[in-house]
């Protein structure tokens, strides 16, 4: 096991560094992932030998950047396993990017005054602020389906809250929190029962969890490049055509338009309709070696196995701390990924985070961009560690010899 995690450390650059002359043991995988060198040396190229706008020019650089550009949405494509007759990629510059999109569209066209958007407690703040924000715009109401207290959230609850008034669900597939994987499926089924459709906060999910859009058959499913070994500023709003098609655009300006005249103006097609400007084409062209890598640890049985094993030494390890207390551990550890939050008692989860960041542990506290979430275990924030298939056994077990030191200097 150590051996495999190992190999693959060797394909990304950054986890050789030191951290105040430590080792880096990097375990802030859920805020980035580290960049393999394919991707850097991509990225490199790009801006050094192939730089162009896209779909603008006739010249042979622009149409060679088009065509890495176009090589990144087909790269995706073929992760989600789109069927491009009804569903279709559009780039956007992260997930943040992609739910404003989402809501400012998705309301314009479908959302009225009296609808309700529901969505859980379990959100990033990007799949709670957008639909507040047109909510507020319409009149319609946001309602929020509970967790639980093992951090599950239970389909009976959302399946209760699923009425006419509601236009749409929208839901994590993984709480980057919790680590928690929730029955999307099952959600989705529910709803589509009753005409409702159902986009997916994929951010988390698309690392450590099925993402085949058609088995999953949900309407939108969004996530950030960056979570996923490509560049930061990239990010996916998958959706379904009948839906992309039917709503307005999003930003307006170039490469978004068919005809512009000063009396009327009219669209291009999708996915062009929501790529307004110049896009961030050296960054998508980067989805082709991100996502092969992806590919690749997704089917290895061995790094599935090792996953697993990473998910149960922490689970059993890390409640032997005095005082501290997991939150998101369900009694299937099936459903949680390497992904763990705590909180300490008599100690802050910011002050837990400098000691092991001294001890070349980086981790990441406080709300997390979830601050309802966190809210709804603890007052003061949590500390948290998220683990890729690059982490190993023993730098899960300095993250628990490191921990514990810091609790012995705060209490
Ligand atoms: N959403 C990212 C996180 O969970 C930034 O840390």
């Amino acid at each position: 096991m150590e051996n495999l995690a190992s190999d693959i450390r060797s394909l990304f650059p950054a986890l050789s560094s030191t951290v105040y002359g430590r080792p880096l043991v990097y375990l802030d995988n859920a805020a980035t992932s580290q960049r393999p060198a394919k991707v850097i040396e991509l990225q490199a190229l790009l801006s050094e030998k192939e730089n162009a706008n896209v779909h603008r020019a006739v010249h042979k650089l622009s149409q060679d950047a088009t065509d890495r550009y176009e090589a990144g949405r087909r790269a995706v494509e073929r992760f989600l396993n789109v069927d491009s007759e009804t569903g279709c990629v559009v780039f956007t510059s992260g997930a943040t990017a992609a739910f404003n999109l989402l809501a400012n569209c998705f309301s314009a066209r479908y959302l009225h005054k009296g609808d309700q958007i529901l969505i859980s407690q379990a959100e990033h703040h990007s799949n709670i602020v957008p639909w507040q924000l047109a909510c507020e715009r319409v009149g319609a109401e946001l309602v929020v389906v509970p967790v639980e207290a093992d951090g599950t959230l239970s389909v009976a609850e959302v399946e209760k809250r699923l009425n006419g008034r509601v236009k749409l669900v929208s839901i994590a597939q993984i709480t980057n929190v919790l680590g928690v994987i929730n029955p999307v499926r099952e959600i989705i089924a529910a709803a589509h029962a009753k005409g409702i459709p159902v986009a997916v906060d994929g951010a988390q999910g698309i690392v450590h969890a099925d993402s085949d859009v058609q088995a999953l058959d949900c309407d939108f499913y969004i996530f950030s490049g960056h979570k996923i070994y490509a560049p930061t500023g990239t990010g996916i709003l998958y959706g379904k055509r009948c839906f992309l098609d039917e709503m307005p655009p999003y930003m307006g300006g170039g490469d978004m338009v068919d005809t512009v005249s000063f009396e009327k103006t009219t669209y291009n097609a999708l996915p062009l309709k929501y790529e307004a400007g110049t896009p961030n084409f050296t960054g998508q062209a980067c989805f082709v070696p991100a996502l092969e890598l992806a590919e690749s640890l997704r089917n290895n049985q061995e790094v599935k196995a090792q996953e697993r094993a990473l998910v149960r030494y922490l689970a059993e390890e890390l409640p032997r701390i005095d005082g501290l207390h997991l939150w998101g551990l369900p009694a299937n550890l099936e459903t949680k990924i390497p992904l763990f939050s705590l909180t300490v008692e008599g100690t802050h989860p910011s002050d837990l985070a400098q000691i092991l960041d001294k001890l070349g542990i980086a981790v990441r506290s406080g709300w997390m961009c979830a601050e309802p979430l966190v809210r709804r275990f603890s007052d003061r924030g949590m500390l948290r560690a998220s683990l890729l298939p690059y982490n190993t056994l023993s730098e899960a077990e300095a993250f628990v010899a490191g921990l514990k030191r810091a609790v012995k200097m705060l209490k």
